[in-house]
């Protein structure tokens, strides 16, 4: 197996909200498949496109193109009723059917009693430990998968599979509920949930992995879609405010069914300053005037949660650590626009850590300590949501992609200056 295949990975480079769903939805209309590969409806891809505006939660972002396949992968845990409502959404608003989306048989169920857990586990956190999870289940679920109790897609489809691992299971489940003093289920309501999951979905819960070997091997465009970003990686990330999966490359191979060789295209998603929505450490975040105006002119309250997001500048380091972890061929550099009319625009390149100089990401608990050192550029003061080429830009934006392209040895191929699909500059 070689490189000289076509398949490109997602992925967030930063805490998530990138702009991942509008990056995937401009590249998905020439691909044959998208897969997403990890995480569940904790995901919120925002897709504006000729049909309307779209926060998809669980459903790939290629979903509005009828020639591609999408498929939610076997790295995903996946909620029925999101599936659902989304695809409803979208027949209605859209008016387009939704016949494209085929789930692995591997890929986790998020049952009920995942999201009333999240939530219970989630209130008991004092305000300092607060992850801040979605609260859509995912750690519970992912908890269960780790614990090989779990229920996968392919045990909806067998009632008598199902009864049994239910059986064994939901006295323990209740006993966690009880001990949070919530309602507790009972086997029969759950039984009824999974008929009717089986019902709608049933025909498109298949075994994805002989037709995605099939298309790696005959060259098609495949397209891993991420879901999060890097700085929220269950292993890489700030643990334990992270998700409970792998949103980067290592991720997409893992949970795709894709061998890491056969893909030949990373592209990382990076906003031109910084986000994060939850708990943990975030080096540049900004407390004042500048923050909260990068989120209003950003517009950056969560797609899923309508949480506001926390905001600073880029930060280069993290972004560095992430170019490198995820072996990231070409950036995806989202929202400069937001930038427009800032005078002076700040760029991360190192910590000060309890009197040391850090060049590098550290762990968690030192990131909780780090003070940022930045460089300090000059803003073009310009409008570019309209610019279109590389040329139109003015030099002193064309200045500062320059810089993160010298800072992360990387190269800036995408340039996103609006959400909408045609607001992109191609390099
Ligand atoms: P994702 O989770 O990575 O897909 O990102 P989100 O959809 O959660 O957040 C990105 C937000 O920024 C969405 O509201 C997008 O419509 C918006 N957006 C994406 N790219 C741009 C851009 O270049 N400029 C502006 N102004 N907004 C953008
Ligand atoms: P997209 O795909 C931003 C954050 C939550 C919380 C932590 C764990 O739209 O970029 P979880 O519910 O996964 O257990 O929460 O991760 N988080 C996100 N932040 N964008 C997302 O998705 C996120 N998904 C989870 O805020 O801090
Ligand atoms: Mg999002």
């Amino acid at each position: 197996m070689t490189k000289d295949t076509r398949v490109t990975a997602v992925v967030g480079v930063q805490w998530g909200d990138e702009g991942k769903g509008r990056i995937v939805d401009y590249l998905a209309k020439d691909a044959d498949i998208v897969i997403r590969f990890q995480g569940g409806d904790n995901a919120g891809h925002t897709v504006i496109n000729e049909m309307g505006k779209f926060a998809l939660h669980i459903l790939p972002s290629g979903v509005f193109n009828p020639d591609t396949m999408n498929i939610v992968g076997a790295g995903t845990v996946v909620n029925f009723d999101t599936m659902h409502s989304e695809i409803d959404n979208i027949k209605s608003k859209a008016g387009i059917e939704v016949n494209n989306v085929f789930i692995d048989e591997r890929a986790h169920i998020i049952m009920p009693y995942h999201i009333a857990l999240d939530g219970a586990e989630e209130g008991k956190r004092s305000a300092k430990d607060k992850i801040g999870t979605t609260k859509r289940g995912i750690g519970p679920c992912y908890e269960d998968k780790a614990a090989r109790i779990g229920i996968r897609a392919a045990d909806i489809m067998d009632e008598e599979t199902l009864m049994k691992k239910l059986s064994a299971l939901l006295p323990k489940k209740n006993r966690e509920l009880e001990y949070y003093g919530l309602p507790t289920y009972g086997l029969d309501e759950l039984m009824a949930d999974a008929a009717r999951w089986k019902k709608e979905f049933g025909d498109h819960i298949i075994d994805t992995a002989p037709v995605v070997r099939d298309a790696v091997e005959s060259r098609q465009r495949i397209l891993l879609e991420g879901q999060l970003g890097i700085m929220r990686d269950l292993d890489w990330g700030i643990y334990p405010y992270s998700t409970s999966s792998n949103p980067t490359v290592a991720g997409a191979t893992n949970g795709s069914g894709i061998p890491y060789c056969s893909i030949s295209k990373v592209v990382g998603v990076v906003k031109a300053y910084a986000t994060s929505v939850g708990g943990g450490p975030f080096m540049t975040e900004l407390h004042d005037k500048t923050g909260e105006k990068l989120r209003e002119i950003g517009g950056e309250f969560g797609a899923t949660t309508g949480r506001p997001r926390r905001c600073g500048w880029f930060d280069a380091v993290a972004a560095d650590f992430a170019c490198y972890m995820n072996g990231v061929t070409d950036l995806a550099l989202t929202k400069l626009d937001v930038l427009d009319s800032f005078d002076k625009i700040r760029l991360c390149t190192g910590y000060m850590i309890e009197g040391e100089y850090f060049s590098y990401l550290p762990e968690t608990r030192l990131q909780e300590k780090a003070k940022p050192i930045y460089e300090t550029m000059d803003g073009w003061l310009t409008d570019t949501t309209g610019c279109r080429t590389w040329d139109e830009l003015p030099e002193k934006a064309k200045a500062f992609i320059q810089r993160i392209e010298e800072v992360l040895k990387t190269h800036v191929t995408y340039i996103s200056v609006g959400p909408e699909r045609n607001q992109l500059i191609i390099r």
